[in-house]
């Protein structure tokens, strides 16, 4: 009997990591019956990825709302996935990383009986206000899991640290390097009318990309940040920033507000995956506060000044690529003005290394399953 196989996402980051495991998973049509089941957390950001990767999702709960919140967002979860985890009956669900998806996903498939797979376990920060709300959501998802894919040994350690038994973890890398790899390549040798634009625009500019979205950063965190960013494009007039502004209105309305009118700031709706990885290659630093960017970058090469006090993605750190920043407004000003004029210590931080993983993690993950 084929083992029945639910993938669920919701998010943009989500959708990149698990489009690697849906597309391998079509592979194996001979052992495996699997379907997409996407909750649309994110709408138009979701959409971008599942247009470029091909993807059709089988079940699309269609559930976000302008500025949702967390409660009504993890309520609604739980309660439309219950019809479809009835209809289809899974044996195994997959769900990935640490969003109000992942965890209201979890919660509902052990309602239902299903095995729960939960890709990239094990990332703590052990501090349940940063980040937040995303480390308790994993530390949810790792109590209800049955088998647990962890990227790095740090993280398998974390999990064992925490009773987990140790035949139903496999360190795995992450999926993030799957999908970069794959994609890559084809970005260099097809690169989108955006991708062309964006390619004038820069010309021969210094760039020095940003993304920002961290639920603990809104408010004054925010305004420290554009406030940073204001200054260091005063300070540097031939850099230019490019900042592709996440759609959450609470980061839309600072960063709007704060950056608009600066010359060589330039703001832009997020981009699609393909054209985001191209730019992350064009850039000289990244400045963000995002979990896939800080695993992308070291994989690249790029220098990466991370906006956040804590971080569960300690490799890149303790490799030297990336640097905590938090939001302090003179330290982000200060680091990214030493590294463009500090070029041995730049050099010294560019090295290309991949602590996440070596594009092999979905095959790791369907070996495993194979053997169930
Ligand atoms: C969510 C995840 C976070 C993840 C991030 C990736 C939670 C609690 N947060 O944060 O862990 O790192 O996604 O980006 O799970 N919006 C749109 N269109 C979109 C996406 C968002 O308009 O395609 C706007 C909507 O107004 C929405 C709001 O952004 O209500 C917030 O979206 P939400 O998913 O709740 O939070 P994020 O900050 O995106
Ligand atoms: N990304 C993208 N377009 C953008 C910004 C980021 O496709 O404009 C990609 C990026 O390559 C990475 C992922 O989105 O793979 C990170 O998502 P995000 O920062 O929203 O979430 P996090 O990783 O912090 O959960």
């Amino acid at each position: 009997m084929k083992k029945k196989i639910l993938i669920i996402f919701g998010t943009r980051p989500e959708a990149i990591k698990m489009a690697p495991l849906v597309k391998d998973f079509q592979h194996y049509t001979d052992h495996f019956e699997s379907k997409v089941c996407v909750t649309a957390q994110h709408r138009e950001m979701l959409d971008q990825v599942l247009e470029f990767f091909n993807i059709k999702p089988d079940f699309d709960l269609d559930l976000m709302k302008p500025n949702q919140n967390l409660s009504n967002l993890t309520a609604d979860i739980i309660i439309q996935l219950k019809s479809i985890l009835e209809i289809f009956e899974p044996d195994y669900v997959f769900v990935h990383g640490d969003t109000t998806t992942t965890m209201a996903a979890s919660i509902a498939s052990y309602y239902s009986g299903a095995k729960v797979c939960h890709i990239e376990a094990g990332l703590r920060t052990q501090n349940k206000w940063s980040p937040f709300p995303e480390e308790i959501n994993r530390q949810v998802t790792g109590r209800i899991a049955d088998y647990h894919f962890a990227p790095t040994k740090a993280s398998k350690n974390n999990l064992l640290k925490e009773n987990i038994e140790e035949s139903t973890i496999v360190v795995t890398g992450n999926t993030v390097i799957d999908a970069l790899l794959q994609s890559i390549e084809k970005v260099k040798v097809n690169p989108s009318p955006t991708v062309k634009i964006l390619s004038e625009k820069l010309n021969d500019k210094e760039v020095v990309l940003v993304t920002g979205h961290r639920r603990e950063n809104h408010g004054e965190g925010f305004e420290r940040i554009c406030k940073a960013l204001k200054d260091l494009a005063l300070l540097k007039p031939n850099i230019l920033i490019v900042y592709p502004v996440h759609l959450n209105p609470k980061v839309q309305e600072p960063v709007n507000r704060i950056l608009q009118e600066v010359p060589n700031v330039i703001l832009v709706e997020p981009l699609a995956y393909q054209d985001f990885i191209w730019l992350m290659n064009r850039s000289k630093i990244i400045l963000t506060d995002s979990g896939g960017v800080q695993e992308e970058a070291p994989s690249l090469g790029k220098p990466v000044l991370v906006m956040r006090d804590t971080t569960e993605r300690p490799e890149a750190v303790e490799a030297g690529t990336v640097i905590l920043v938090g939001t302090n407004e003179n330290l982000i000003v200060s680091e990214t003005i030493d590294l463009l004029e500090n070029e041995q210590r730049y050099n010294a931080m560019c090295m290309l290394h991949n602590p996440y993983g070596d594009g092999k993690a979905t095959k790791r993950i369907i070996e495993y399953i194979l053997t169930l």
